[in-house]
C-alpha cells in the first residue's frame, strides 16, 4: 500500500490575519462599508454549519451538481482522460473527489485545501480504499496563488485534470474568477486531453436565491452570523452575536448574492488597539456568490485560454438549469 504524502506550503501569521481583518472591518462607512473576507466563515463549527446548509431543502446547489454527476458520468467519463493527476481545489472532505473515483480513474490524486492537517486523516481512509494510487496533500491558500508543489507531480508527464466544484468560484469576482481561471490553465500543463471540471450556479429567479442563502430553519443565518465568533476570537474585537442580524440578497445588477451582517442597534466595536461605531442598520458584508450564466461563464473560460467547454446542466435546455457542470479541455 503507498503512503499519502503532505506538505504546507501557506502559512498566515496571527499577526496576518488580524492586520487583515481589523482593514477590512475600519474600511469607510459609505460605498464599500466593512468587510470580512468570506474564508473566514470557516472555522470548525462554520465548517459543520456549512455541510449543514448542504443538507437543506432551499440550498439547491450541492445536490444539483450531484445529479448532474450521476445523471451524466458516461458522457463525462468518454470526455475525461482515465489515468490522470487529479487535482481537487478545496478538497475539504475529499467526498467529491472520492466519489467520481470510479468514473475519472485517476492515478494520481492531489487534495487541495487551505489546511493540510484536515486532509490528514481523510487521505489516510482514502488509501486504505485506494491502496495503488498515488496521493498527496497539499495545504495552500490557491486563492492568492495557484502554485503548485512538485509532490503534484510534474505537469509533462501525464494529463492533469483539475476539479473545481460547489460552484467555489462564485466566491471571486468576475476579475478575479478570470485571474484564476488562467492559473488553472497554466496548472493544465501541455498534456494533450488535460483540462477543468467545474460545478458553477446559475442566474435565477432572486426568491429561489434568497431563500438558499436565507433558509427557514435559520441555519445560514448562524452560518454568517458565526463568523463573528471566529473575529472575536482572531481579533480580540467585542463584537456581540445578539447585536448582528443576517441578511441575503440577490444583487441583479452585479449578478451575485451577498450576505451581510446587519447592526441592529447603534454600537462601537472594540478591539486591542482600536475601535469602530457602527449605527443601526450599518453592515458588514460577508460573502459575494456570484451566479453565471452558461454563455457568460462559456466566454470566461475562453478568455482564460480554454477550448469551447462541454456543458451539462439539470435541465433538458442548458438555459433553464439551475446549476451547471462544465468540462474545459485546456
Ligand atoms: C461554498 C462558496 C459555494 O456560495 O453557495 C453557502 C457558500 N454561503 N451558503 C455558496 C455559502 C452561504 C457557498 N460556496
Amino acid at each position: 500500500m503507498k503512503t499519502p504524502v503532505f506538505v504546507q506550503l501557506h502559512h498566515d501569521s496571527a499577526e496576518h490575519i488580524r492586520q487583515e481583518l481589523i482593514l477590512g472591518l475600519t474600511a469607510n462607512p459609505q460605498p464599500g462599508g466593512a468587510t470580512v473576507n468570506p474564508k473566514f466563515l470557516y472555522d470548525a463549527l462554520g465548517s459543520r454549519l456549512f455541510e449543514a446548509i448542504t443538507e437543506l431543502p432551499e440550498y439547491y446547489p450541492t445536490r444539483t451538481e450531484a445529479a448532474i454527476f450521476a445523471a451524466h458520468s458516461q458522457a463525462m467519463t468518454r470526455s475525461v482522460p482515465p489515468g490522470a493527476t487529479l487535482i481537487d481545489l478545496g478538497a475539504g472532505n475529499c467526498g467529491k473527489a472520492a466519489g467520481l473515483f470510479a468514473m475519472l480513474a485517476p492515478s494520481r490524486y492531489v487534495a487541495v485545501d487551505i489546511s493540510v492537517d484536515f486532509l490528514r486523516t481523510t487521505l489516510a481512509v482514502l488509501q486504505r480504499q485506494y491502496p495503488a494510487m498515488d496521493m498527496v496533500g497539499v495545504g495552500l491558500d490557491f486563492s492568492q496563488a495557484l502554485d503548485l508543489p512538485p509532490e503534484a507531480g510534474e505537469p509533462g508527464t501525464g494529463p492533469r485534470l483539475l476539479f473545481y466544484p460547489g460552484s467555489s468560484i462564485g466566491n471571486f469576482t468576475p476579475t478575479q474568477a478570470l485571474f484564476f481561471l488562467r492559473q488553472v490553465r497554466a496548472a493544465c500543463g501541455t498534456v494533450a486531453g488535460s483540462g477543468l471540471l467545474i460545478g458553477v450556479d446559475l442566474v435565477k429567479d432572486a426568491a429561489e436565491l434568497e431563500a438558499a442563502y436565507d433558509d427557514a430553519l435559520g441555519v445560514t443565518a448562524a452560518f454568517n452570523r458565526n463568523l463573528i465568533s471566529n473575529v472575536n476570537r482572531l481579533v480580540g474585537t467585542d463584537l456581540r452575536l445578539a447585536d448582528w442580524a443576517h441578511h441575503a440578497l440577490f444583487n441583479r445588477l452585479e449578478s451575485r448574492i451577498e450576505m451581510h451582517l446587519v447592526a441592529q442597534r447603534d454600537l462601537t466595536v472594540r478591539w486591542p488597539g482600536g475601535q469602530r461605531a457602527f449605527s443601526q442598520g450599518e453592515r458588514i458584508h460577508t460573502e459575494n456568490s456570484y451566479k453565471w450564466t452558461v454563455a457568460g461563464f462559456s466566454q470566461l473560460l475562453h478568455e482564460a485560454g480554454f477550448a469551447e467547454p462541454l456543458v451539462w446542466t439539470d435541465a433538458p435546455s442548458m438555459d433553464a438549469g439551475r446549476f451547471a457542470v462544465l468540462w474545459a479541455s485546456a
